[in-house]
């Protein structure tokens, strides 16, 4: 789409919204983009998928339907997901025709990818990596970048070896959540590792994990030195976390203090652009983007309790009328 490098993008704003299943519908990214996001991701598309529902549908239905990229949404990334070397390169072909970026998912912990050789499984297996990166370069019409984690588990950390061969292949960045994949979400994140990826090779390297706040957004790029920093759950709830990193990255940490965010009036924008911009309409889907939109407010434990009882738009903006 637009063409710039993930150096250019980084160096007018370094801060990314990573990719979510289930969160990252078109409607999120566009909310974090409006609130300071520098680059959007889809949430992970199995390859598989998209090859199965071109079929079906024909490939802009397909697209359509799996991720409804925006051009507002640029620079944008796809992230793709999967094992089998064909079917990953007709997906890269297909997605890169609406996307700046085709990323790659190889950090993904959940036992039915790790069951398909896909994810994480990659980290385990480092040798798989070139059966499947050159056929996507090769496809794809945009830059290919990869997410990892740190290493399989504690004691086979090789995220260094991997960036070195990542970029030996023709990644252009590599985003490194700093776990590994047996570790899943539990504590103990090593940013100390990024830091080392970030020594080790030429390409830009992006830290995630842990960035929970603006000062953290500090913490982590003086502990990583990394090129960009990725952003999942806190801007889950809280996408205003966008719009305080950038401020303190402009004004330094001294004497930051950083806002609330204004739950009500995040929650009424995510509902226009979903009403606007959504190809489906799941009521559930919009709920649990209020519910978390809701965390960390004043007796934010008892209004969900109340959006949890909700069944229709009108009651959730009623809640939020009342409570925010
Ligand atoms: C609800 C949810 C869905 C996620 N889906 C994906 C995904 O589709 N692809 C991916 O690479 N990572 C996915 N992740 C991992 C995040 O991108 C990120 O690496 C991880 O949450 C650590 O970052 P954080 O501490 O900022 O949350 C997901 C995380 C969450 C919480």
């Amino acid at each position: 789409m637009q063409g710039e490098s993930v150096r250019k993008i980084l160096e007018k704003n370094k801060l990314i919204l990573a990719p979510m299943e289930a969160v990252n519908c078109v409607a999120f990214r566009l909310l974090c983009k409006h609130y300071g996001a520098g680059w959007v991701y889809s949430p992970m598309i199995y390859a598989d998928s998209i090859v199965a529902l071109e079929k079906e549908l024909g490939e802009k239905e397909a697209v359509q339907k799996l991720v409804t990229p925006l051009k507002e949404e640029s620079p944008f990334s796809i992230q793709i997901g999967g094992s089998n070397p064909e079917k990953m390169k007709i997906a890269t072909e297909i997605f890169s025709k609406y996307c700046d970026f085709i990323d790659i998912n190889f950090g993904c912990p959940v036992t039915n990818i790790l069951g398909c050789k896909a994810g994480g499984y990659f980290v385990k297996h480092p040798d798989n990596f070139k059966k499947v990166i050159p056929g996507m370069i090769e496809a794809s019409k945009v830059p290919v970048t990869a997410k990892i984690r740190i290493g399989w588990d504690e004691n086979s950390i090789n995220a260094v070896e991997v960036c070195k061969q990542l970029e030996g292949l023709g990644i252009e960045s590599v985003s490194i959540h700093g776990r590994t994949v047996k570790q899943m979400y539990r504590s103990g994140h090593r940013w100390d590792i990024i830091k080392q990826c970030k020594e080790a090779v030429q390409i830009p390297i992006v830290a995630n994990g842990n960035v929970t706040n603006a000062h953290s957004v500090i913490t982590c790029l003086g502990q990583t030195k990394a090129d960009g920093i990725m952003i999942a759950r806190a801007a889950q709830d809280n996408p205003f976390i966008f719009t305080e990193g950038n401020r303190i990255l402009k004004e330094g940490p001294q004497n930051f203090k950083e806002q609330e965010p204004d739950r009500k009036k995040i929650f009424l924008e995510f509902l226009a652009l979903y009403k606007k911009h959504e190809v489906r309409y799941h009521f559930s889907e919009i709920r649990d983007h209020a519910l978390w939109f809701s965390k960390g407010g004043a007796g934010s434990a008892r209004v969900r309790n109340l959006l949890l009882k909700t069944e229709n738009e009108e009651e959730l903006i009623q809640l939020f009328e009342k409570y925010f």
